[in-house]
């Protein structure tokens, strides 16, 4: 059909119409749902390259164009005109704050950033060279034992407290998690600093020496939380919709996103990355690296390059490559060997055939590694940072979800290739 409202499918000499929907922006969408009951047969699509699971009106993405919208907003105007929490707000609740609703919101944040006394027990039970991922993985889940007043998923003002505990508690049980590492007290928040500056002096004061806090560093930070804040249907983000599909408590869910996002392919690239850059060495064996990522019988990847959405420069990475700049700069950090090798790095694969007939562009993660460990985070706190800053695209995903009337659990079908139908055959006749 050539009206945009409908498309045909034939299949088995039975043909079915099917709705076409369409958003306020972007591709159409063939609604295939009845195509199982009226041609008995499933959509197969590995990946999901071509499957919306869902309908959203919190995040746009145009991968051609490389566009990114939070809400119809440029993430580089949030970037470098607004907060990490306003931006927080307007995921969960579609505007902008006002000033009394900003304050109100940052107050009750504020308020909800300690963790019951009680989950110190469970880091304890961590070896100390656990990585921090794991950690987070494992409190976040426990949270639902602590405050199970907030896991009843039907009350609209239980699922708007256990939002804000999620987004409050999260850079504490972060930074608790880095502490237990170094075999450092804890340090708990405090109220007269902002989401950045606290999430850093829980990091880096110690009881002997307060960490002096720098407005670029802070900034630098809120500025990477905003970039990394939601990233509409991403492999973590459905796996907290998939979760949270079945009813299971927003705690829960959150705790199945951070082990999504803990992979190379996702959030953990940027820590793969700076392993990456240091690995290289020096810039002139950036070739051999980049010729290894080119072989096809080598499964090696040059972390920090390639989206499944963006088919041009992440915008996100743009806004990322001048802050990287700029906390340089602030630092004196003159000759940063990685930073180097990086932007070496970044010039030969952008003009490299390869990487141009296959799209593959620098993304999000390609600078914040660097900026990160200007900063004083070890690598395997990168990906913890992703998730401080994931949790409130989470959040404002799960809560969507939860009130969309055509949502029902998550449940995909599958291509089956395995045995058909065969008799057991009794152990002494095997
Ligand atoms: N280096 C070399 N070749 C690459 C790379 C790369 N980084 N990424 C993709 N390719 C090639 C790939 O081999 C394939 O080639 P061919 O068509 O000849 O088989 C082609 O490009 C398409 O790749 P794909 O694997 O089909 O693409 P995908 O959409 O499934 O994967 C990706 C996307 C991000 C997992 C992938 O680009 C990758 O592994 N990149 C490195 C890891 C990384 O930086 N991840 C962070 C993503 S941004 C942050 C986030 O969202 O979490």
């Amino acid at each position: 059909m050539n009206d945009n409202k409908s498309a045909k499918l034939v299949f088995n000499n039975k043909e079915v119409e099917l709705d076409v929907l369409h958003g306020s922006v972007g591709p159409s969408v063939i609604d295939v749902r009845k195509l199982y009951g009226e041609l008995g047969c499933f959509t197969y699509d590995p990946g999901y390259g071509a499957t919306g699971s869902c309908e959203s009106a919190i995040t746009y993405i145009d991968g051609e164009e490389g566009i990114l919208l939070h809400r119809g907003y440029p993430i580089e105007d949030l970037a470098n005109k607004s907060s990490f929490l306003e931006v927080a707000y307007l995921l969960l609740n579609g505007e902008l704050p006002k000033k009394e609703e900003k304050d109100e919101f940052e107050n009750a944040i504020t308020l909800h950033t300690m963790v019951h006394e009680q989950l110190i027990n469970f880091y304890r039970g961590f070896r100390r060279d656990a990585h921090p991922m794991a950690i987070m993985v494992g409190v976040v889940g426990a949270l639902s034992a602590f405050y199970p007043d907030s896991t009843n998923i039907d009350d609209p003002y239980e699922r708007m407290v256990s939002s804000r505990r999620l987004i409050a508690k999260i850079p504490t049980i972060a930074a608790m998690a880095y502490k237990y590492s170094l075999g450092q007290p804890f340090n708990y928040p405090l109220n007269d600093l902002n989401y950045s500056e606290n999430f850093l002096n829980m990091c880096f004061s110690v009881p002997a020496e307060k960490y002096k806090l720098n407005k670029t560093i802070s900034d630098a930070l809120d500025k990477i939380l905003i970039l990394h804040a939601d990233h509409e249907q991403n492999a973590s983000t459905s796996t907290v919709r998939i979760a949270g599909s079945s009813g299971a408590n927003p705690f829960a869910c959150i705790a199945s996103g951070i082990a999504s996002l803990w992979g190379p392919s996702h959030g953990g690239a940027n820590e793969a990355v700076l392993n990456m850059l240091s690995e290289i060495g020096s810039k002139d064996k950036i070739m051999e690296y980049v010729n290894k990522a080119k072989d096809k019988d080598d499964s090696f990847r040059l972390f920090g390059f390639g989206h499944r959405v963006y088919k041009n420069y992440d915008p996100r990475a743009s806004v990322m490559r001048e802050t990287c700049h700029e906390v340089l700069n602030l630092l004196g950090v003159k000759n940063e060997p990685l930073l180097d090798i990086a932007m070496e790095l970044e010039k030969i694969a952008l003009n490299d055939e390869y990487f141009i007939e296959k799209k593959l562009y620098p993304n999000v993660d390609f600078y914040s590694g660097i900026i990160l460990k200007a900063m004083g985070f070890p690598t395997d706190m990168f990906t913890v940072l992703f998730a401080v800053a994931r949790t409130v695209g989470w959040v404002a995903q799960w809560n969507e979800m939860i009130t969309d009337p055509v949502q029902r659990i998550g449940r995909p079908r599958q291509l089956y290739t395995g045995k058909v139908l065969r008799k057991f055959e009794p152990l002494e006749k095997r």
